[in-house]
């Protein structure tokens, strides 16, 4: 008998145990053997040996059930470690992703010329000298290009250096009225804490018939633009050159930083500028086959309103895919 002492002792696990159960105290078991042996003995001893199998059936079935409550208790604890969540254990949990800010303030821009009834043309960010310079009134050894520092190909082919060529584009390919704003990628020679090579513009060209259009209008839309997208702030016009516009201005807002009192980021003057704009040069609707037209173009720079509207101040930090800049997006 004392083997299957030692069995029960020794299972490792309440299935195993069950196995020692059926051998034990099944109906073809160990005891159940004994006790079919016992017919063969005299009266005497069978009372000896059925009192000594009892007893060691009820010591084995107290220990099967001692067994059993400490396998059982075992295999639970087993299985709660193997459950149970650590709640210190670093955890690759998704990240929700955002717009970047440039596209982020290119969009709030777009909404709101949307809202205006201007369509979202889109022209090539490698351009000919025509559409960049020639038809803007930008004739070959003309001063103004030097304003523009640019990336050329072979054959006079170029990466665009701002958006106004979209206008010639659009312009070339439909008759007037327009209304139109040409968000995109432009290129530059620069690279300062305000410039990167690449940045983006939003345009905008408005055409109707010859006396329609006035700076009136021009003034208006961008003011209202420009409380759109900085809330109540001053604006103002500034008398300026481009070669495709005539007159042309730039427009300023009163510093969203210090108010108009005066700060580093507006270099003291009260005001930050924030696009150029002007009515259409004649020139223009000339090279694009225009008659008795009139017109208002501006142009602005997503950057700068991104930079200004989150107070960054670097712009190079918004293309060095900082994850620490971008998460305060989200
Ligand atoms: N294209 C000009 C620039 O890049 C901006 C501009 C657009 C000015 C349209 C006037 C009219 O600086």
């Amino acid at each position: 008998m004392k083997e299957w002492y030692d069995a029960i002792h020794e299972a490792q696990n309440v299935e195993k145990l069950e196995e020692i159960r059926i051998l034990v105290f099944g109906k073809k078991g160990v005891l159940a053997a004994e006790f079919v042996k016992m017919k063969n003995a005299s009266n005497e001893e069978k009372a000896e040996i059925a009192k000594d199998l009892n007893n060691h059936k009820t010591t084995l079935m107290n220990e099967f059930t001692a067994r059993k409550i400490v396998l059982q208790t075992l295999e639970l604890q087993e299985a709660m470690k193997a459950e149970s969540i650590d709640v210190s254990l670093f955890s690759s949990s998704s990240q929700s992703g955002a717009l970047h800010p440039v596209m982020e303030t290119m969009d709030k821009i777009v909404e709101y010329f949307n809202s205006m009834n201007f369509a979202v043309k889109t022209g090539k960010m490698v351009e000919d000298d025509f559409n960049n310079f020639e038809a803007l009134n930008l004739p070959k050894y003309h001063p103004a290009r030097d304003m523009q520092d640019t990336f050329y190909f072979k054959d006079e082919m170029l990466l665009r250096t701002h958006t106004s060529p979209v206008q010639i584009r659009t312009m070339m390919n439909s008759k007037p009225p327009i209304r139109m704003i040409a968000p995109g990628a432009v290129f530059r020679r620069d690279y300062d804490i305000t410039h990167t090579p690449m940045f983006h513009q939003v345009e905008g060209l408005l055409v109707d018939e010859e006396g329609k259009v006035s700076f009136a209008n021009l003034k208006y839309i961008l003011e209202d633009f420009l409380k759109y997208m900085f809330g109540e702030v001053e604006v103002r016009f500034r008398p300026s050159f481009f070669p495709f516009t005539e007159p042309s201005a730039e427009v300023d807002i009163s510093c969203v930083f210090c108010k108009g009192e005066g700060c580093r980021v507006c270099s003291k003057t009260g005001w930050l500028e924030v696009l150029g704009c002007g009515i259409v040069d004649p020139n223009v609707f000339e090279a694009v086959k225009y008659k008795n037209v009139s017109g208002y173009a501006f142009g602005l720079g997503v950057e700068r309103f991104a930079m200004l509207i989150h107070q960054i101040g670097d712009l190079r930090s918004l293309f060095e895919g900082d994850i620490k800049l971008l998460e305060q997006f989200r």
